[in-house]
C-alpha cells in the first residue's frame, strides 16, 4: 500500500488519469472525486484518441461515463486491469467503509475482480476506527430484514437504521432490488465483514477489511 499526498481533488483525478494507458480496461467506483477523475480521463481520451472502456458500478456512473462519451463494459465481457474509486472511512491499515452511495455490492464485486485499486478520498475520510463517522451499510435481501436485523444485534449492532429513499416515501431501493441498514457497532473487529456475510439475507455490506488498496489523498 502506498499514500500519495496531494493538493485537491484535481490533482488526484490528474493523477488518476495520468495512470490511464490505451486498451485499459477501468473499473470505476462512485462519489463526487470519482466524477472528477472521470472528467479528466474523458479529456484524455479526446485529446490523445485513447482506447478505453469503462466498467461501471452504478447506473449513476454508467449515465455520466455515457455522457462524456466514455464506452461502457461489463463484468460478462471484461474484468478491469485496474480500478478506481472513493470511501467514506478508511483506518490506518486501509481498511473501509464505503456504500454511502448505496452500491456498495458492486463495488466490492469490481475491487474484488481487479487486480489494482486506487482509494481516492480528501483527509476528512481518515479516522482511527471504522465505524467513527459512518455506520456500516448492509444491503438485505427484503424478505429477511427481520432475521438479519435480529443476527446483527446478536453480532454487537448497537443501533440499525433501514435507509429511506430521498423523493419518494418509504425505504431506498437498491439497484439490485434490496434495501439497506445502517449498522453502528462499537467495535468492528478483523472479522466483521465475515460475520455479517455470513448471516443468510444479506447481499453484501460496506466493510472493505484488509483489501488490496493504494489510497491517493487530496
Ligand atoms: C459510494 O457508495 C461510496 O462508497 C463512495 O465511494 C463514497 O461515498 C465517496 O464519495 P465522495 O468521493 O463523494 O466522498
Amino acid at each position: 500500500d502506498t499514500i500519495i499526498n496531494l493538493e485537491g481533488k484535481q490533482k488526484v483525478a490528474d493523477a488518476i488519469a495520468a495512470k490511464v494507458k490505451d486498451g485499459d480496461i477501468l473499473g470505476v467506483g462512485s462519489g463526487s472525486t470519482v466524477y472528477v477523475a472521470l472528467l479528466a480521463i474523458a479529456k484524455r481520451i479526446k485529446e490523445e484518441q485513447l482506447t478505453i472502456k469503462a466498467i461501471p458500478t452504478s447506473i449513476e456512473i454508467s449515465l455520466f461515463c455515457s455522457k462524456l462519451g466514455i464506452p461502457l463494459t461489463t463484468l460478462y465481457e471484461n474484468k478491469p486491469d485496474w480500478l478506481f474509486d472513493g470511501a467514506d472511512e478508511v483506518d490506518p491499515k486501509h481498511s473501509l467503509i464505503k456504500g454511502r452511495g448505496g452500491a456498495m455490492f458492486k463495488e466490492k464485486l469490481l475491487i474484488s475482480s481487479s487486480p489494482v485499486n486506487y482509494i481516492i478520498i480528501d483527509d476528512s475520510k481518515q479516522v482511527k476506527k471504522l465505524g467513527t463517522n459512518f455506520p456500516v451499510p448492509i444491503e438485505v435481501f427484503p424478505a429477511a430484514l427481520l432475521h438479519v436485523e435480529d443476527e446483527l444485534r446478536k453480532i454487537g449492532a448497537t443501533s440499525l437504521l433501514i435507509r429511506p429513499a430521498k423523493g419518494k416515501d418509504g425505504p431506498i431501493i437498491t439497484e439490485n432490488g434490496n434495501m439497506v441498514l445502517d449498522a453502528h457497532f462499537d467495535d468492528i473487529d478483523d472479522d466483521m465483514e465475515i460475520k455479517i456475510k455470513s448471516i443468510t439475507g444479506v447481499i453484501e455490506s460496506g466493510l472493505f477489511i484488509n483489501y488490496n488498496v493504494d489510497i491517493l489523498m487530496a
